[in-house]
């Protein structure tokens, strides 16, 4: 190995996020406009060969033992099972896991389940069909459910289930969600809305926090602290009325976490973001093209990750929201 992915403030990067492809099937309000946006071209995008290059060289070189595949949404990447099955016979073995919306996950999941993945969180952040489709522009809440179902019964475990709560939308589901997860064995985290939409329509002021989740999951549901070690998880974790049932909040913006950040990121045209919202990002496309060795793509991502600032900086006046938005950057 030639060292880890360290930063001048001591962290280490063991979780690789990749994202396949900026595209995706839904137009989530909090995300994209209704129209798309402008997608990578074919010749940007990393092959899946390149791909799966750069992730060996992250786990063989680089320390990296968690892999997870993002978007836009994986599921429509052509090469993903192919993908999953080269990055689950690495050695040593990374664990394999996707966030997904959970559309056509029905169908895949056997598959992908085969392939290696150990697991999958698919974003939810409403059960009602109506909301749904004004949430995400498209009427597919029970291709989504049926994707959850499809996950479950292929024997990825856990299943979670990612919420984002916005005011005036979907603000008063947080219990209704809980209820549901819990019957199905589905383990749900709510989430803080983090300023990553293409349209830059987020507010610190009409964000739903963490303080208000958990008043509104405790109307219905008796939380207490989760004696397990949280380490480097986005959620914070409660046992749900004594356990061992569990849900989780990611309080990214009012409580920030990012002194245990252990991420790095790949977008799907080959560059290295070593935050969420870097302003700054590592071509290992380019250089992976001219030719460099595996020697030389751990040095430059070295070199990137070593970079990375100490927080997001969301509270701070001069704060400026990354320009490549959430779908390519991949959550
Ligand atoms: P687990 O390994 O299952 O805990 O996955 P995860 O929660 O890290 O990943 P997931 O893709 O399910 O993301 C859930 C939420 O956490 C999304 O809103 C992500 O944007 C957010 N998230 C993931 N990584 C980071 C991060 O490094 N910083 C911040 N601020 N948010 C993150
Ligand atoms: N803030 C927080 N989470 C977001 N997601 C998408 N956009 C945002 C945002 N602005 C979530 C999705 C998905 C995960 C990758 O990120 O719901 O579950
Ligand atoms: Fe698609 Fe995810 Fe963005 Fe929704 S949040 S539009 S599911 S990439």
């Amino acid at each position: 190995a030639d060292g880890v992915l360290v930063d001048r403030y001591g962290r280490v990067a063991r979780d690789l996020r990749v994202s396949l492809t900026d595209k995706c099937n839904l137009r989530c309000t909090y995300c994209m406009p209704a129209e798309g946006l402008p997608w990578l071209a074919g010749p940007e995008l990393l092959t899946d060969e390149e791909i799966v290059r750069l992730v060996r060289v992250a786990v063989e070189r680089l320390g990296v033992t968690e892999v997870r595949f993002t978007g836009g949404e994986p599921l429509i990447r052509p090469g993903l099972v192919d993908i999953v099955t080269a990055v689950a016979a690495l050695d040593p073995r990374p664990r394999v896991s996707l966030t997904t919306n959970g559309i056509g996950l029905d169908r895949l999941a056997p598959a992908l389940r085969t392939a290696g993945l150990d697991r999958v969180n698919v974003s939810l952040d409403t059960l009602d069909p109506g909301r749904f489709t004004t949430l995400t522009r498209r009427p597919r809440l029970d291709a989504v459910l049926a994707g959850l179902a499809g996950a479950a019964a292929a024997g990825l475990s856990p299943v979670k289930i990612n919420s984002v709560l916005m005011r005036g939308v979907n603000q008063d589901e947080a219990p209704a969600l809980l209820r549901f997860a819990l019957d199905h064995d589905y383990q749900l985290r709510i989430i803080e809305q983090m300023p990553l939409d293409a349209q830059h329509g987020w507010a610190r002021e009409t964000m739903v926090t963490a303080e208000e989740i958990l008043a509104s999951l405790r109307t219905a549901f008796d939380l207490s602290p989760d004696p397990a070690e949280r380490g480097a998880a986005p959620a914070e974790t409660w046992l749900v009325d004594g356990g061992p049932a569990r849900v989780g909040v990611i309080a990214s913006v009012t409580r920030p976490f990012c002194g245990d950040c252990d991420r790095t990121r790949l977008t799907a045209d080959g560059q290295v973001r070593a935050c969420l919202f870097a302003t700054e990002e590592s071509d290992l496309r380019a250089a992976l093209r001219a030719g460099a060795d595996d020697d030389e793509l751990a040095r430059r991502w070295r070199t990137a990750m070593w970079g990375k600032r100490a927080g997001h900086g969301i509270d701070d006046p001069t704060f400026l929201q990354p320009t490549r938005p959430m779908s390519a950057i991949g959550g």
